[in-house]
């Protein structure tokens, strides 16, 4: 009779062994958890297809980072919705600009919880693009990604100058990287790393986000500028074209949807890998939760577990403080 090498079936039993052999854990260590700063005092607004989640005015704002420090968390994402929109998204780098006065209060209030700030100018141009719109004519339009890049240099440094401890420039202009970093270093912010949004692809799961960021685009889509869903090769180009750039961390997004394209950065680069799960995957996890058809603690660990298998060091997620509350 002949015995197949591999019988682990019987120890398989217990989780002591499940433990031992493990090979991927998640840890709220590796967790991002993004907040939408709006103006105003004492609001905290439920946004609809996001349930869970709020804007909240800059004093909430505090608030709830120092509730995020309290349960352990490393790092938040920070989002704003400005008072006014123009053509130029000018309230994006503004020294009294919704984020920047984020930013302030919260180094301010929990000095130790890192603040990272998205850097794009979508949530502050008047027509929802993350760059300088050219020749807008029945829906014909063309974005000026070089014009665009003096404006991201600006947002990002006045984003470091209220105290951001990293940046991560979400927009997909070419160049950014570059540019950001370029301006950093003239200003002393030798020291602040950039996370890009390496390999962020124009994907339909964002819907709910643009209900929160006040960011859907008034004509047209972003297909210019962010990847076709159906290219993986592009991915290798635009990371190679980050980190020669000088970007710290790679970041791949939406997330499950796009877990072979995070495994293919893991083989290729040794920057570490973030991964985004975003809004559409967070509200449909909590839409079938609500309905009870989902049990969300098990299926939230299970897709987090999901994206370090497949590589990723850090995870920006909705699901941040809900992992750290049942882990505690
Ligand atoms: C753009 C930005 C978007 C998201 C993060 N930064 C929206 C977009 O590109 O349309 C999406 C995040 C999410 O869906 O959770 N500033």
């Amino acid at each position: 009779m002949m015995f197949p090498e591999y019988r682990p079936r019987r120890l398989r039993q217990t989780e002591k062994f499940r433990a031992l052999v493990r090979e991927t854990t998640v840890s709220k260590d590796n967790l991002i958890y993004p907040l939408f700063a709006v103006p105003g005092k004492k609001v905290k607004e439920p946004i609809g297809s996001m349930p869970g989640v709020f804007q909240m005015s800059v004093d909430n704002i505090v608030e709830e980072a120092k509730e995020v420090f309290d349960l352990g968390l490393p790092a938040i994402l920070l989002f704003g919705i400005p008072e006014k929109k123009d053509s130029k998204g000018s309230h994006a780098w503004i020294k009294s600009g919704i984020v920047q006065r984020a930013v302030e209060a919260v180094k301010k209030a929990v000095p130790d919880l890192l603040v990272v700030t998205d850097v794009c100018l979508c949530e502050y141009t008047s027509h929802g693009h993350c760059g300088i719109v050219v020749k807008e004519k029945k829906g014909v339009f063309q974005i000026d990604n070089d014009a665009t890049l003096e404006l991201l240099q600006k947002a990002a440094l006045s984003h470091a100058r209220a105290g951001a401890d990293m940046v991560a420039p979400s927009d997909m202009m070419d160049g950014r990287v570059g540019a950001i970093r370029e301006i950093l270093d003239d200003n002393g912010f030798e020291h602040v790393p950039i996370m890009s949004y390496a390999v962020k692809y124009a994907s339909s799961f964002y819907g709910p986000f643009r209900d929160a960021a006040e960011c859907a685009p008034q004509f047209g889509d972003r297909r210019s500028y962010q990847m076709d869903i159906a290219n993986r090769r592009e991915a290798l180009r635009e990371a190679t074209l980050d980190m020669e750039e000088g970007a710290d961390i790679l970041m791949v997004k939406p997330g499950m949807p796009y877990l072979d394209i995070i495994s293919l950065l893991r083989q290729e680069f040794t920057l570490p890998i973030a991964a985004y799960q975003v809004s559409g995957e967070y509200s449909m996890i909590k839409a079938a939760a609500q309905n009870g058809w989902l049990t969300e603690d098990a299926v939230v660990h299970e897709s987090l577990i999901a994206f370090r298998r497949a590589g990723a060091d850090i995870i920006i997620t909705y699901f941040a403080k809900d992992f750290a509350k049942a882990s505690v």
